[in-house]
């Protein structure tokens, strides 16, 4: 059942501008909550679809909402707090999943929620270090849990040349990928590169042409924010366990942002659904077709235009 518009202009009005969640309709058809259900949005970031769902499954379904970003998880405690006890919240990486499900007895779990990539948060605040925006300029930190790990200053700094160019290339997708890890490597040796507008500028400057309306770093910014992050590592391992913590009939939808994410997450599905040589079915493919914003969304909400949403249902 689509949602009625009240339900979507209610998040569209307490999220101001580009905090709202992407294809919020499209989200509730497929995911499907229902009274009594149990949910779980692994990316919950500032709780926009998760309100939704809690919406859509009163009186009584419960939600388990996991971010690894501290501060997200803030933002969401407080707009889900009037659903109190129907909501846990919990700082982990996706990839824990299913430890986190089975400490709270929440398995087997009637839908998960995934909606990858950095949040509006992350990108517009200047010290998470993620924009490569010039009035953006920050640490090169791009750590979406900025209590664990290597920042990406510190990834260009610990790797050579070589594995740079190939981190450039295979997450970026940046054909000039070897200048842009030379000029950076080259850089290093006069001083740290330790800004996203040193960043920025040095990998400007490195590229021959630059493309028509698109700043010359973010490819660049992309592979190196997907390195820090471990992000395909992440949705492979998520991919791997969640049939599993899945009741039959419950289901998985997925909102990947580049062709990355996006064919990692329809060749796993088909894998599942038993397609492509992957043994029995253990999944049924729900979007025959994968499903895009509608134009008036892509007007409202600049970031849902790369979004892609597939979902399919445990058999
Ligand atoms: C696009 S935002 C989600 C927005 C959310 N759907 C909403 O409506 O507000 C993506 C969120 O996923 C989180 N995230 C990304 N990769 C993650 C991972 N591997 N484990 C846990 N959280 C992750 C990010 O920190 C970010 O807050």
């Amino acid at each position: 059942m689509a949602p009625t518009a009240d339900e979507v202009n209610a998040v569209s009005r307490h999220e101001t501008g580009r905090h709202l969640p992407v294809l919020p309709e499209e989200v509730l058809t497929w995911l499907d909550p229902k009274p009594g259900g149990r949910y779980c949005d692994v990316t919950v970031g500032m709780g926009g679809h998760a309100r939704l769902v809690l919406e859509r499954s009163s009186p009584d379904g419960k939600l388990v909402g996991m971010d690894r970003d501290p501060s997200a998880l803030e933002v969401a405690r407080a707009l889900l707090e009037p659903f109190g006890d129907r909501v846990t919240l919990v700082h982990t990486r996706f990839s824990q999943v299913r430890e986190v499900l089975d400490r709270l007895g929440m398995v087997p779990i009637d839908g998960f929620l995934v909606d990858l990539g950095v949040s509006s948060p992350q990108l517009d605040r200047p010290e998470r270090g993620f924009s490569f925006r010039p009035e953006n300029d920050g640490p090169l930190d791009m750590r979406m849990d900025p209590t664990a790990g290597e920042t990406a200053a510190d990834l260009i700094a610990r790797v050579d040349e070589e594995e740079l160019a190939q981190v450039i290339r295979d997450y970026g997708e940046e054909r000039h990928a070897a200048r842009v890890a030379h000029a950076i490597v080259e850089a290093l040796r006069m001083g740290p590169v330790d800004t996203t507008g040193k960043l920025a500028a040095l990998v400007a400057r490195a590229l021959p042409r630059h493309e028509r309306g698109k700043n010359p770093a973010t490819r660049t910014f992309q592979a190196l924010r997907i390195a820090v992050n471990q992000e395909l590592d992440e949705l492979e391992k998520f991919l791997a366990v969640a049939t599993d913590c899945l009741r039959p009939g419950g289901r998985l939808c997925v909102i990947a942002f580049h062709s990355l994410e996006d064919r990692i997450v329809k060749r796993r599905l088909r894998t599942l659904a038993g397609r492509d040589g992957g043994g029995p079915a253990r999944l049924r493919i729900l979007t025959k077709h994968v499903v895009v914003p509608h134009n008036d969304e892509r007007v409202r909400n600049p970031r849902s235009r790369s979004a892609r949403l597939r979902a399919a249902e445990r058999l």
